[in-house]
């Protein structure tokens, strides 16, 4: 099988198995990342298939809730890509990225250690932020039952994975934990370039949301 056959037939097998995933791992939000990180490999020395498989299955332990095993993600991509006769230098590149991109709270360094694993980092993030990270926020925060905001209750920036899964906080919160956090983070010059209008349209977002909610609090009459 040639490269563009194991991709084709990947992003095949993810839409399969991600086809109705409501928590904002969907399969548009792969499909995203996949987009996001084309975009942004062009400009890059990097292999272009590791790039794509790595955007295509970094969320696959998702779509079955395998939380707290970090090794799922890997373990479940390994398979997939055995089954479809790839070579072990390649598989071991795209679980090095399913590794390696997510973020595990403001005060954890998770710079990643190949240029693929970059590209697909920054790709993802991409996804986080902008009018499609607000959305996929709320969407995240009513899939938990949280608030959207709660006057008084303040953002904590946290020092370990575990407290960052483990925060209940409102969804406004998220945006000082993590959204707002993003813009500085990211690993290529292409990324940090499409991550500005979309930061600064998150801050114009949240301004104006705390500006209506405190606005209404007129006195009775
Ligand atoms: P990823 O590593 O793909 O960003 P996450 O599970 O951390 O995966 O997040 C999935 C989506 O849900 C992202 O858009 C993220 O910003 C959002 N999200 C994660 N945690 C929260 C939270 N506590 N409140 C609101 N949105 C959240
Ligand atoms: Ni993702």
């Amino acid at each position: 099988m040639n490269s563009e056959e194991l991709v084709a037939n990947t992003a095949q097998h993810v839409e399969r198995l991600f086809a109705g995933e409501g928590s904002g791992h969907d399969w548009w939000h792969i499909r995203r990342v996949w987009q996001n990180a084309l975009l942004i490999a062009r400009q890059e020395k990097v292999d272009t298939t590791v790039v794509q498989l790595g955007a295509l299955l970094h969320d696959i332990a998702d779509w079955k809730f395998h939380h707290g095993d970090e090794e799922a993600g890997p373990r479940v991509a390994r398979e997939w890509l055995l089954s479809q006769s790839a070579p072990e230098p390649l598989i071991e590149n795209v679980c090095q990225i399913i590794r390696e991109v997510t973020f595990k709270g403001a005060g954890v360094d998770t710079t990643p250690s190949t240029p693929e694993a970059k590209v697909v980092q920054d790709a993802d993030r991409l996804d986080a932020i902008g009018a499609i990270g607000i959305g996929r926020a709320f969407a995240y925060g009513g899939h938990k039952g949280r608030e959207m905001y709660h006057p008084g209750q303040e953002p904590q920036l946290h020092a370990s994975f575990e407290e960052y899964k483990k925060n209940q906080a409102p969804t406004l919160n998220h945006f000082y934990e993590k959204l707002f956090l993003l813009k500085d983070r990211f690993n290529t010059a292409t990324g940090q370039q499409l991550a500005q209008e979309r930061h600064a349209y998150m801050q114009q977002f949240v301004h104006q949301f705390l500006s209506e909610w405190h606005g209404e609090e007129v006195p009775p009459a």
